[in-house]
């Protein structure tokens, strides 16, 4: 079972998408196990998105994630990391495929609603920034043999 980092941004938030943001990740099958609505903190930001100091987008993209409240998320599946890299779709909804939730929800060229690990080993960096063992929940989901077939 792989475990991914979700979060449905500022504009997830103040358009009232979440739910329809949520709904995109569990109607494919992935396995809610934490969740957190938080303000995050300009250093925390930082140190989420360190792989893109330096770069042009570093401090306004910083500003963008903590302009508002946020809902934090740790998906689990099989190949979770991948899967909600697709149905998130491209970086910006200007250019996502229609189908995928920045290709159907947004159009902006900095504002695309929802972040999602791109690797195992920023998966694990991610969910430690924002998430104690505690906090992530291993339970049992009743579907999972009609969501996965028989595994
Ligand atoms: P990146 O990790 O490349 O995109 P993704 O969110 O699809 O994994 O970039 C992180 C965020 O930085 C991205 O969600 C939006 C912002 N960004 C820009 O504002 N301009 C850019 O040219 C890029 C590549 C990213
Ligand atoms: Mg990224």
């Amino acid at each position: 079972m792989e475990r991914t980092l979700i979060i449905l941004k500022p504009d997830a938030v103040q358009r009232q998408l979440m739910g329809a943001i949520i709904s995109r990740f569990e109607q494919k099958g992935l396995q809610i196990v934490g969740a957190k609505f938080m303000q995050i903190s300009r250093e925390l930001a930082e140190r989420h998105y360190a792989a893109h100091k330096g770069k042009d987008f570093f401090e306004p993209t910083v500003n963008y994630i903590i302009s508002g409240p946020v809902l934090v998320m740790v998906l689990q599946a099989k190949g979770a990391i991948a899967i909600a890299r697709k149905l998130m779709g491209t970086t910006f909804g200007f250019d996502a495929e229609p189908g995928t939730i920045r290709g159907d929800f947004g159009l902006s060229s900095r504002f695309n609603l929802v972040h999602g690990s791109d690797s195992p080993e920023s998966a694990e960096a991610e969910i430690n920034l924002y998430f104690s063992d505690e906090e992530l929940i291993d339970y049992e989901l009743t579907n999972r043999h009609w969501v996965f077939g028989n595994v």
